[in-house]
């Protein structure tokens, strides 16, 4: 896409991004992330391959962008952080719960996603050093949960996650987030293609192949629809104000309808060739695919060790894994960051340093629940899982049940209308944005309900 010039909003003196391509960039390297590597290709398997992958889109491009829509309607309307931005729109009212739910939502995320960010230093490390091949696959087995639970070298690794992170954000929108994630994602993206052409020309990889993409819709059950829907709204980063945040930093002309689609084109597809780059290799080598960290930290490093240059595809593999992490837990630091520096009114680096501050309790917490900490349970839950839990089982979900409740009951109409055109510049088929302000009002709604309800 062109690299248009944006008009900084300089009337209101904040920091903003300078191009839509910037723009794209970081809505991209939020939504990519650890679901796209560890969860989408398993999920596609263990539910009816194309069938799933069919249902996933209808999904993503019928229901979750008009609530992508409404999230960057609200921060680029406002130009407020999450908070801010319901004092503006709705002022002397309580939607303001909406803003402190999407800080709470960045904050249970971003306490795990860390730790996992740390993880895969340890294991970048790991593959630079060639541990991987040297070691035996008994080796490979215990190597994870050894490291895991051990009480200094997880904490360190997510200290200096959480410092990168910081570094970035601390750089501010334009010299830090934009710049950053323009140099990573299309190198995220290059890299992925590597190892998935890799994978799919391995002897044996045609098993994975069929796993993956052979339809099979007797496996499409209700349970299919809440994991499609579910995956849907963490991989696009719906319902936790990042794409709020980062709207309040995009200009008014900017068009974002076309925004939002070509951010779902971008994680559908990394999604995709995410799936083809693990499962055919699984196949291929004869182990039975998994998900989560098992997959990524376990059965891959077995299938590096055997693969010819493996070792450097190790190296690549977990490099992807540290920059999609990065670029992920950069847009959740930001949604704090920008509502402790505009409601409290800080400087960028004291709420980076606040901010960072926290997760780095929240995420010692999380890392050390892997080991010393097993026991402490809250609600019959570690640290680790009670933050992965809670956001996504709670406040994802609200979250964006509020945003389309105040953004199809409260705002109205017109100011959608007003937004989706840029005041009518925009020339847009009527249908569409009829169609559009239809789905934010009542179905979006609607099936969020039923997701809380039976998810
Ligand atoms: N979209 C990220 C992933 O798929 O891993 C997770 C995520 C990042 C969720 C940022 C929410 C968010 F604000």
């Amino acid at each position: 896409m062109s690299a248009k010039k944006s008009q900084s909003s300089g009337v209101t003196g904040r920091d903003s991004f300078t191009s839509s391509f910037g723009v794209l960039v970081a809505l991209a390297g939020s939504a990519v992330g650890l679901g796209n590597l560890w969860r989408f290709p398993y999920l596609v398997g263990e539910n009816g391959g194309a069938a799933f992958i069919f249902i996933y889109i209808v999904f993503v491009f019928i229901l979750c962008l008009p609530i992508m829509y409404s999230e960057f309607i609200i921060g680029r309307r406002s130009q407020k952080n999450v908070f801010g931005a319901f004092k503006v729109l709705a002022p002397g009212s309580k939607w303001g719960i909406v803003g402190i739910f999407s800080v709470l939502s960045a904050l249970c995320i971003l306490s795990f996603y860390s730790v996992v960010g740390g993880w895969s230093i340890e294991y970048l490390a790991k593959a630079i050093t060639f541990d991987f091949t040297r070691g035996s696959e008994a080796n490979l087995d215990t190597m994870f949960g050894d490291f895991v639970s051990s009480p200094i070298k997880p904490l360190v690794w997510h200290v200096v996650f959480l410092l990168l992170t910081a570094l970035v954000v601390i750089a501010g929108i334009k010299k830090g987030i934009e710049r950053y994630t323009k140099m990573m994602m299309p190198l995220l993206f290059l890299m992925i293609i590597v190892i998935a052409v890799r994978s799919v020309t391995l002897e044996g990889a045609k098993e994975g192949i069929t796993y993956l993409f052979k339809p099979d819709f007797s496996k499409v059950t209700f349970d299919t629809l809440l994991s499609a829907l579910g995956q849907a709204f963490f991989s696009l980063s719906i319902g936790c104000g990042t794409i709020m945040t980062y709207a309040s930093y995009v200009s008014k002309s900017e068009n974002i309808v076309k925004m939002s689609a070509l951010t779902a084109v971008a994680d559908t597809t990394f999604a995709i060739i995410a799936g083809c780059a693990i499962m055919p290799a699984v196949f291929a080598f004869g182990i039975s695919p998994g998900e989560g960290p098992g997959l990524v930290f376990i059965t891959l490093p077995k299938i590096f060790a055997q693969m010819p240059l493996g070792g450097i595809l190790a190296i690549v593999f977990f490099f992807i894994l540290l920059i999609a992490a990065l670029t992920s837990s950069i847009s959740l630091l930001e949604v704090v960051v920008a509502y402790l520096k505009e409601e409290f009114k800080m400087k960028r680096t004291t709420a980076v340093i606040i901010g960072s501050s926290i997760f780095l309790v929240t995420g010692c917490l999380a890392s050390l629940s892997m080991g010393v900490l097993s026991d402490v349970k809250i609600f019959g839950k570690t640290f680790f899982d009670l933050f992965d839990t809670l956001s996504s089982d709670f406040f994802l979900t609200t979250c964006g049940l509020l945003v389309v409740l105040f953004v199809g009951w409260r705002l109205g109409k017109a100011n959608v209308m007003d937004e989706l055109t840029n005041s009518g510049t925009l020339k847009l088929p009527k249908w569409f944005t009829e169609m559009t302000f239809f789905i934010i009002r009542f179905v979006a709604p609607a099936t969020i309900l039923v997701i809380m309800i039976f998810g």
